[in-house]
């Protein structure tokens, strides 16, 4: 299984202002790279803050590519019906919740309930869940709360970072992880970078710290 979590963000790391907007941090060159990496996964996975903010499609349009298949966590069963990600395309589609959450069905969308512990459910559990579905190529593709998880539960085994020429002053920031005190516990990344336009990607490369997937 490979997953790859994308953030795009301002050069002083906020993927949205404090309203919640971010259509579109990144100009043309960071778009048609997050729709090259649409099109080479086997699923996309959000958290529901961005399906509600945002109403995205999550589909491949500004390459040719087949649309991957759209799950969106929402422990709490919040996403409204009429939510683009759901619309009825013939692209498969998981809404997960948490155990016990009851939702009203789509016939469209494949309601899968994990177990959650205070709301939170251990996105390794989301990775199995997907490898058994046979959706082995993932991306996380925000937001910022989402994809900490993740990375947080080492469950990424790449991180697309890509900074946009542009100050956001405020706002939102990249990541949400655990406060340090010292800098020696920050993460230095191993990475390799790519002018693409005027935005630069960070390819990350988190596989030395990537746990193992067991199957369930
Ligand atoms: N620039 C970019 O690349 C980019 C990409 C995507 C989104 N965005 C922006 O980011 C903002 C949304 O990001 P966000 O960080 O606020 O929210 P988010 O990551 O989209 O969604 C977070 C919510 O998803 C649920 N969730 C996710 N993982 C979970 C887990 N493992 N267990 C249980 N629940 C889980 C929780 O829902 P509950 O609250 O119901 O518990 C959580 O509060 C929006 O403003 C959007 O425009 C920017």
């Amino acid at each position: 299984m490979v997953v790859i979590g994308q953030i795009g963000q301002t050069m002083d790391g906020r993927i949205a202002t404090v309203t919640g907007q971010s259509k579109y941090v990144n100009g043309p060159a960071g778009l048609t790279h997050l729709h090259q990496l649409r099109a080479l996964v086997d699923a996309i996975v959000i958290g529901v803050g961005t399906a509600l903010a945002d109403n995205p499609q999550l589909t491949v349009r500004l390459v040719h590519g087949k649309s991957p298949a759209r799950v969106v966590i929402d422990p709490r069963g919040r996403l409204p019906h009429q939510s683009l990600v759901w619309q009825d395309d013939g692209v498969r589609k998981i809404w997960v919740v948490a155990d016990g959450v009851n939702v009203q069905r789509l016939p469209q969308v494949e309601v899968i309930p994990l177990p959650a512990i205070d709301g939170r459910i251990d996105p390794m559990q989301i990775l199995q869940m997907l490898s058994a579905e046979g959706l082995q190529r993932v991306l996380v593709e925000g937001g910022a709360d989402t994809v900490s998880r993740f990375m947080a539960a080492k469950c990424l085994d790449r991180l697309h970072l890509i900074v946009a020429p542009i100050v956001m002053g405020s706002g939102r920031s990249s990541f949400h992880l655990h406060p340090i005190e010292h800098m020696d516990q920050a993460q230095r990344l191993k990475v390799q970078t790519h002018l693409i336009g005027n935005e630069i990607l960070f390819d990350c490369d988190l596989q030395q710290q990537r746990s193992a997937i067991t199957p369930v």
